[in-house]
This record gives C-alpha cells, sequence and structure tokens, in this order.
C-alpha cells in the first residue's frame, strides 16, 4: 500500500504513517469494530462517490448493532470522507470508514472507552486485479458454515464477521480456487467470503434472500435496482449448492469486486466456462452507473 495522503482520526486529518493506535485499543482484542467500503469513481465529469448516503446509513446501522455511541453526526461523517478524499488528491479510490472501541479499560464490557472513528482512502483504479472478474473465477463451497445472526448481527459490517470469511477465503485460495461461496447452517447459498451472489438460470436472475444470512450488499441492491428499471427482475429466493452447480451464469456483486463473474464452483464448469451474455450486460451497465454515463441514476453519485 503506497502511504499517499491523509487519514482522517476523530476529526484531524494526520499523515498516512501516523495514523496509530494503542496496542490495548478493544478493538484489537475483541473485534469490536464495524466498517465501510466505499469507491470514488472517475466519471466524465470528475471524481464522485458511488452511493455515499447509503454506505453512511449502513455505517450508523453497524454501530447501532454493536451499541457504539458515535462523537459524530451523519453530516459530520459525510464531509470528513469528501475531505479525506479531496486531501488525498485521488481520482479514482477506495475509501474506508472505520469505527471501533478505542483505548482506556481493558475488559470484554466495550461502552467505558470511547468509539474512535477513521477514514482512509487509497488509490484503486477501476477493475483491476481481481481475480477471475474479467476471465471468470474459480470458486470453492466452503467448509467453514456462515455465522448467522443467532451468534452474531449479520446486517452489521463488523470486523467480527470477517474472522469467518477470511477462514473461507483462505480455504478457497489455498485449494487453488479464487474465492469462497458460504452456506448457511440449513445449507442454503448466502454468499461469497466478501461479495453477494446470484445467478440465473433460464432467463431468470435469482439471488439468496437477506435472511440467508448475507450482508446487505450496496452493489446487490444496485443490480436489483439497474435490472428492474430495464423492465426486468430479480427472484430473491433460497438457492441450494445444486442449483450453482446447474446455474446458466453465476456472478458475484461487491464494491470492491464490482461485478465478476464465476465460471467454476468446485470441479464443476457453469454454463460454457466462460463470462455469460447476462453477467456481461449488467457488467457494462453498472460501469455506465458508476461511470456517470446513465442518467437515470446520477442521484447515486456524490459528485466532490
Ligand atoms: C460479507 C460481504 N457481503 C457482501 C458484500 C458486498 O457489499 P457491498 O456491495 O455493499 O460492497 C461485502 C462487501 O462489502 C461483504 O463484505
Amino acid at each position: 500500500m503506497k502511504e499517499v495522503g491523509k487519514i482522517w482520526m476523530n476529526g484531524k486529518l494526520v499523515p498516512f504513517k501516523d495514523a496509530k493506535v494503542h496496542v490495548l485499543t478493544h478493538a484489537l482484542h475483541y473485534s469490536t469494530s464495524i466498517f465501510e467500503g466505499i469507491r470514488c469513481y472517475n466519471t466524465r465529469d470528475g471524481p464522485a462517490i458511488f452511493r455515499l448516503p447509503e454506505h453512511i446509513d449502513r455505517f450508523f446501522r453497524s454501530a447501532q448493532l454493536y451499541s457504539m455511541k458515535m462523537r459524530f453526526s451523519k453530516k459530520a461523517i459525510t464531509e470528513a470522507i469528501i475531505k479525506t478524499v479531496k486531501t488525498g488528491g485521488f481520482k479514482e479510490s477506495y475509501i474506508r470508514p472505520l469505527a471501533y472501541y478505542g483505548y482506556g479499560t481493558m475488559g470484554l464490557t466495550p461502552s467505558p472507552n470511547k468509539v474512535d472513528v477513521a477514514i482512509a482512502c487509497w488509490k484503486w483504479k477501476m477493475g483491476e486485479s481481481k481475480a477471475g472478474k474479467f476471465s471468470g473465477a474459480k470458486c470453492k463451497i466452503s467448509s467453514w458454515i456462515k455465522i448467522d445472526s443467532r451468534s452474531q448481527p449479520t446486517h452489521a459490517k463488523a470486523a467480527s464477521n470477517y474472522a469467518n470469511a477470511v477462514l473461507a477465503r483462505m480455504e478457497a485460495v489455498e485449494n487453488g480456487y479464487d474465492e469462497a461461496i458460504m452456506l448457511n447452517s440449513y445449507g442454503k447459498v448466502v454468499e461469497g467470503s466478501a461479495e453477494n451472489i446470484f445467478i440465473v438460470k433460464d432467463g431468470v436472475i435469482q439471488t439468496p434472500p437477506l435472511s440467508a444470512g448475507g450482508l446487505g450488499g450496496i452493489t446487490r441492491d444496485s443490480v436489483i435496482q439497474i435490472v428492474e428499471e430495464n423492465g426486468e427482475f430479480v427472484m430473491e429466493c433460497d438457492l441450494e449448492r445444486d442449483d450453482l452447480y446447474l446455474a446458466d451464469e453465476i456472478f458475484m456483486t461487491g464494491t470492491a469486486a464490482e461485478i465478476k463473474s464465476i465460471t467454476q464452483v468446485d470441479k464443476v464448469k457453469i454454463g460454457t466456462g466462460k463470462m455469460g451474455r447476462t453477467t456481461k450486460a449488467l457488467q457494462k451497465s453498472f460501469t455506465d452507473v458508476v461511470m456517470a454515463r446513465d442518467e437515470r441514476f446520477l442521484p447515486w453519485l456524490t459528485f466532490i
């Protein structure tokens, strides 16, 4: 990672290298942090942050699920994000807001500690280096079961949820795959390690409902709205492992991944084994939207 620009910490912009926390920070020991992942695109009308209010809302919902007392309003965090991006001078970037129980007392109960907030931003070019994004990724059904809301709030984008995701990703990569697909304790398909999942079967686009345990992805929501705006629909329904093997196309969605084609699950080739027509068309539509080339979705962009 290039240490460029500044990181916003509790209201102050500090040099990238100096954005440090104490080793006894509560979140380091007990995973008590929540975060966001946001993209800023270099559109023809200048840099624009994609669906910023929706990311801010999810950030605050995640904080609420961990009873975090935020010292900053939604408006203040929004302004801080814009300031951090502008200070870095990036045209295309990834933005990482983070809220965490900080340093103070050590013990399981986090509430005596203040909730610290940081916003980092780094350069991220569109379509860069995501395994298989265009060529088609190979996925492994994880042997790790997706955590569910009986254990932890799955609607929170919380660090603690990612221990499960990291194990799944490591298992997939160590076995020669690009990405993991997670099933829940009922054997239903949930999502990738950091992406939502869709299949296309006989021309119908399908995705698991959020009740399966996946994160309410903003890219997932964007894809559903784009498809609907184009006069079609996405069916939300439980999917089994078999549905993956029998799908004509599979793709994943996420802020980092955008729309990523999946062409193999375990040892099974999906469809033709190449990126499918629907996935390709959606990749194009999505790129048009984030690059401000689709008038209908301009309200999703915050120009900075
Ligand atoms: C577990 C998980 N599911 C889904 C997503 C996709 O969410 P979004 O489209 O908001 O980036 C992410 C990425 O944030 C994720 O980490």
